[in-house]
Formats: structure tokens, C-alpha cells, sequence
């Protein structure tokens, strides 16, 4: 979703806010913007892409050493060049970017009109300039505190940088629920949505917290709340390497990142699986584990991808561990009045630690006193310093929209998690934990073999790539990895797809069955294996078209369906991590066919900061 990038120094800005902006255009975005201080206001917005500002800019004088930008995400008003931010004030002392959502805009832009000012833009970030600006002229009070003063009169959600003409020597910036992090240099400071646009300049960041609001002039940097409590900065150390925000090679983000899994993998279970894959130490949990085995129930809440990981875990938790688990959207979740119970465990899966109705989740089951864990892949971001304890996934960073890797990492720490906690209830025997952490650490290989099946799936999406619609079936373990085979899809190619458990076929989808419709069945041999065939025989009878992922050596499916994918043999409890690689790689080479932009397919964002 929208992106900020913020610099104040030596140095030109405009380079650095360029290069920012196209750091975090994996977000998603519409339009885009800069704005610099060099004595006069320098700003330049656009409808599309960054290399759409640039060209608009094209060769006019872009000078100053202190300036902002912004890449936005529609939603107050459409995409277009007067919404694009950064927004002026109407008698121009505020400059202004903003990520989220005022939700009293309505009442405060009427009250404004009310005394003279007038709007250019449909943005409830416009209302906030011309608030600050209000109080700033009306007050006689510095920008600074025209601004804490505006935050304290707004409800929402905002991460917000704030320009002064009249101060030209300062950044300021505040957070609610929209995250911000300043990069610290030497005589300089940086300021963006997240890491990626810092990296480069500098590893010492500090995160902003929710209600924080930061002064920041090149040499200076006062922290503090908007009730003016001085806060003491926090420095951390970014672990994020520059090569891994790159494409190293590759022509996508997303390739690139379906081929990182074994690795992924490999890092998150690395030093969490001891050598002889007797133990599992998840050292994030440590503290909690007696309340992980009293638990009268797991909650797992998130959205998209990782809601699909989440229905996996549900699967390991109730089979190993034998305690009942409930799979909740973060946005139902929220508002549908839950029953919580304080012995409840709720753990929130989220690649980016950053979305929203998923952190508002957390702060419910939280006030209910529930203990609260996070599956998080961002370190330092908003959901692992909301929850109690956590894992994190060992993914790195995920820059392509649909996510990947970041979903079998998330589903790494669930097994080790079920398995540990069946372990430590007593719900499974030594031998059998140990084969499984076995299993477990051997699927990085296996990935590998899945991965060389390319071509062959290459060539099966040349032959369906022209499809409109797609139905994706599984049961057991393997209905979640449907589900996200589907989404993937949809996602990244606009093609329609729906992902079902394979029985409920016959309750609706069965109806669309005809020799157009490429059905995905995920049948490797488990312990479902029989049923899934006679769906497979089902689909067929009906002259649908059956492309099936199975297990290496599989003959049976292989003399019904149209198209197999083979996978290597693995417990089933571990298959999803498999069957979901030729899903993604279908997926890709499908969207890439038909001349989509993968990494950043329209209307999505990676990081969902509002509702
Ligand atoms: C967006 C992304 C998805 C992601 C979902 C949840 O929709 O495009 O790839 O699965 O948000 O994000 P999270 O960061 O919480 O896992």
C-alpha cells in the first residue's frame, strides 16, 4: 500500500526519493509524488507509475536537501494527479504525505470549509494539511506543535510526514497504525515505510511506535509523544542485506522468490532443529509454552496468503497436538463480537507484521486476555511488537505482491510449532517426532527436485493460459494448498479461479465442469488418497479437463488425468510445502503468458495497512 520516503541532509534529495519510491513500489500503488524545500516548494505528482513522475518531471530543476515522496494507494477519491500526494495546505505552509485513513475527514473538511479554506483534492489527507495549517496560523504556535495539536483532533489511522515553509530546516513525522522507520546517518536522516528504501545509506534505524511523533533536522532528532512526553529513541541494527531487495538475476521478484524456498526454508528451521532432529527450540516462545499446553483453544488470525497457511496449521495442530483450533480472517474477526477466552492461545500469521485488520484482531483478543502470538516474516514490524511472544519466518524479504515464500515459511514454523507442542503434551511418540523433524528437514531438497519440473509446467500453462476460468481442488492437508493455488492465480493472471475442498465439488463447482475448465487436483498419496481419485474419475466422466500434482511414480492418476505434475513422496502432514510449488510456478508462467505484470498485479498491495 502507499509508500513514504523522506530525507533531510547534505545531499540532493530528489535521487534519493526517487530511488526510495522505487524501492517500495512492490507495495502497491497508483500514483506517485515528491515534494522538496529549497527555499521555494518544489512538487511534482503523478497518476501510474514512478517512471511516469520522472518523465513528467523530465529534465526541470529538482534541487533542495530536504524533501518527501510518496507512492499512493486509492483510497479517499480516484487515482488520479490532484489526489496523488503530496498535498500542499491551501495557503501553502504545509506540505504533507500520509499513509491511511482519517475517518473523521468528512466532519473536519466541512468545519474547514466552514472557515474559508478550500480543496483541491477529493483526500482526506488534504483535510490534515489544511488542519495543521488552521492551527498553525490561527495558534501562532510552532509547526510542530500544530501538528501534535491536528493528530490530537483526528481519528485513524496514519504513518505522516510534515514540511514547513516557514521551517524549512526539519522533517516531521508521526505514526499511528501505519508504520514508519527512520534511518539514521551521519549528518543526515532518512525516513520510510519500511527498510528497503534505507538499507543502502544505513543499518541504524529506529522503528516508530504507535502515537510517536518525530522531530528530525539533519543533525537532531527529538522523539516524542503527541502529548509532548520526551520519548528515548531506540536504535536497532538492520539485519535486511541489499542483495536480497534485488532481483539478482531473475526476471521477476516472484520467480525469484518461488525459487528461494529451500532456502527459506532451510533458515527458518536453521538452529530451531537440533542435528540429530530430536529437539525443536522456538526460543520466541519460550515463556509461553505453559500457557501453548493449557490452552483450551488456538485462534489463528490473518488475511490472504497467510490465512491459508494459517488453515494448515489448523490441520497440524488438531492432528498432532490434539487441541481445537479455529481459522478466523482478521477483518471478521474484529467486528463480529468473538467469544475469547483468557486461556485461549490466538497466534496472528502475517508476512509483513504490518496488516491492518489483522493487528486489530490482536488488540481485541488481546483486551479479552488471551495470550497472543505472531508468525511474522518483518522484523521489527508492527504485529511482533504487538503480540506476546512469536516466531519469526527466516523468509527475507518478499517484494513480489503474490506471496510465495513467505507462505511455506509460515507453514516451516506451524509444523515445528504443532509438533514441539504434541511433543511436549504427550500426543505423539519420540520416534515418531523425530521422523517427522526428519521429514521436515529433508523438504528443502525436495523443493529443489519439484523446481526442476519447470518446463514441464511451462509447457501446461502454455497450453491453459487462455482460460477464464480455473477450479482448484484438494482435501485433507492438501484443500488449503487448493485454496492458494487458486488465489495465486487469480492473483497475479485475472483469471477467475475457486479453490474447493475436492467432495464439496459435487455441492456447486461440479456444475461448471465442461471441456474448457482446467481442473487442479492435488492428490499426492495420503490418506485421502482414494477419494481424491474418484473425484479425479468424477471430473473426468463430465469431459473436464484434470491436471493433477501427485507423487513421484503415482500410475494410477496418471493414466486418468490429462496433465500430471510430480512431486517427491513426503508425509502428507508435510505435503503442502510440495504440492504448492508447481501451483505457484503455474501460476507465474500463466500471468507472464498472458503479458501481466506479476510483481505488481493491479489493485493489489503486499502490505494492507487499512481496513
Ligand atoms: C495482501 C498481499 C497478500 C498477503 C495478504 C496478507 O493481500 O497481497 O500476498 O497474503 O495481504 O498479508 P500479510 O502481510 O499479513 O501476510
Amino acid at each position: 500500500m502507499c509508500g513514504i520516503v523522506g530525507y533531510i541532509g547534505d545531499k540532493e534529495a530528489f535521487p534519493i526519493l526517487i530511488k526510495g519510491l522505487k524501492r517500495l513500489e512492490y507495495r502497491g500503488y497508483d500514483s506517485a509524488g515528491v515534494a522538496l524545500l529549497n527555499g521555494n516548494t518544489v512538487l511534482y505528482k503523478r497518476k501510474g507509475k514512478v517512471s511516469d513522475l520522472e518523465e513528467h518531471i523530465g529534465s526541470q530543476e529538482v534541487s533542495g536537501k530536504i524533501g518527501m515522496g510518496h507512492t499512493r494507494w486509492a483510497t479517499h477519491g480516484e487515482p488520479n494527479d490532484v489526489n496523488a500526494h503530496p498535498h500542499k495546505s491551501f495557503n501553502d505552509k504545509f506540505i504533507v504525505i500520509h499513509n491511511g485513513i482519517i475517518e473523521n475527514y468528512a466532519r473536519l473538511k466541512e468545519k474547514l470549509i466552514g472557515r474559508g479554506y478550500e480543496f483541491d483534492s477529493e483526500t482526506d489527507t488534504e483535510v490534515l494539511a489544511n488542519l495543521i495549517e488552521y492551527i498553525y496560523l490561527k495558534g501562532d504556535v510552532t509547526a510542530e506543535l500544530a501538528v501534535r495539536l491536528a493528530l490530537s483532533k483526528v481519528f485513524g489511522a496514519y504513518g505522516l510526514v510534515v514540511m514547513c515553509k516557514d521551517e524549512p530546516d526539519k522533517l516531521i513525522a508521526a505514526r499511528k497504525g501505519s508504520p514508519l522507520v527512520i534511518g539514521v546517518g551521519k549528518g543526515e536522516y532518512f525516513l520510510a515505510s519500511d527498510a528497503t528504501p534505507i538499507v543502502e545509506y544505513t543499518k541504524s534505524v529506529i522503528y516508530l511506535n504507535d502515537g510517536d511523533v518525530a522531530v528530525i533536522k539533519k543533525n537532531e532528532l527529538k522523539l516524542k509523544t503527541i502529548d509532548n512526553e520526551i520519548l528515548t529513541p531506540e536504535i536497532q541494527e538492520l539485519s535486511l542485506d541489499i542483495g536480497e531487495i534485488d532481483k539478482m538475476g531473475y526476471e521477476h521478484f516472484m520467480l525469484k522468490e518461488i525459487y528461494e524456498q529451500p532456502k527459506a526454508i532451510a533458515d527458518t528451521f536453521r538452529g530451531r532443529i537440533n542435528s540429530d532432529c530430536t529437539n525443536i527450540h522456538l526460543g520466541g516462545l519460550h515463556a509461553v509454552w505453559p500457557d501453548l499446553e493449557n490452552a483450551r483453544r488456538i485462534i489463528i488470525i490473518a488475511c490472504g496468503t497467510s490465512w491459508h497457511a494459517g488453515l494448515v496449521g489448523e490441520y497440524l495442530f488438531e492432528e498432532f497436538a490434539r487441541i481445537p483450533v479455529e481459522v478466523e480472517y482478521g477483518s471478521e474477526f474484529r467486528y463480529r463480537k468473538p467469544v475469547i477466552y483468557k486461556d485461549d492461545i490466538v497466534i496472528a500469521i502475517s508476512q509483513s507484521g504490518e496488516t491492518a485488520d489483522t493487528l486489530a484482531a490482536i488488540k481485541l483478543a488481546k483486551e479479552a486476555g488471551a495470550t497472543v502470538l505472531g508468525i511474522c516474516n518483518v522484523v521489527g514490524s508492527s504485529i511482533p511488537r504487538e503480540t506476546d511472544a512469536g516466531v519469526y519466518t527466516h523468509a527475507g524479504p518478499e517484494i513480489g505482491v503474490a506471496s510465495t515464500k513467505a507462505f511455506t515459511a509460515q507453514v516451516t514454523v506451524l509444523t515445528m510449532m504443532a509438533l514441539k507442542l504434541a511433543r511436549k503434551k504427550y500426543q505423539i511418540s519420540e520416534d515418531q517426532f523425530n521422523h517427522m523433524v526428519k521429514e521436515l528437514t529433508l523438504i528443502p531438497e525436495k523443493i529443489e527436485k519439484a523446481l526442476e519440473l519447470n518446463d514441464h509446467i511451462k509447457a501446461i500453462a502454455e497450453l491453459y493460459k487462455d482460460c477464464t476460468n480455473a477450479l482448484y481442488l484438494g482435501r485433507g492437508f492438501l484443500f488449503p494448498v487448493a485454496l492458494e493455488g487458486a488465489l495465486k492465480l487469480k492473483e497475479i493472471s485475472y483469471i477467475h479461479a475457486e479453490g474447493y475442498p475436492a467432495a464439496e465439488m459435487k455441492h456447486g463447482p461440479i456444475a461448471l465442469i465442461d471441456k474448457e475448465m482446467p481442473v487442479f487436483i492435488v492428490a499426492t498419496k495420503d490418506s485421502s488418497y482414494e477419494k481424491i481419485v474418484s473425484n479425479i474419475q468424477e471430473v473426468k466422466a463430465r469431459n473436464g479437463i484434470v491436471i493433477a500434482v501427485v507423487t513421484q511414480g503415482d500410475d494410477t492418476i496418471k493414466h486418468m488425468a490429462d496433465h500430471v505434475i510430480e512431486v517427491p513422496e513426503t508425509p502428507e502432514h508435510l505435503a503442502p510445502l510440495l504440492t504448492v510449488i508447481p501451483l505457484q510456478q503455474l501460476s507465474y508462467h500463466i500471468a507472464v503468458m498472458r503479458g501481466c505484470n506479476v510483481d505488481q498485479p493491479r489493485n493489489l498491495a503486499k502490505s494492507v495497512t487499512v481496513e
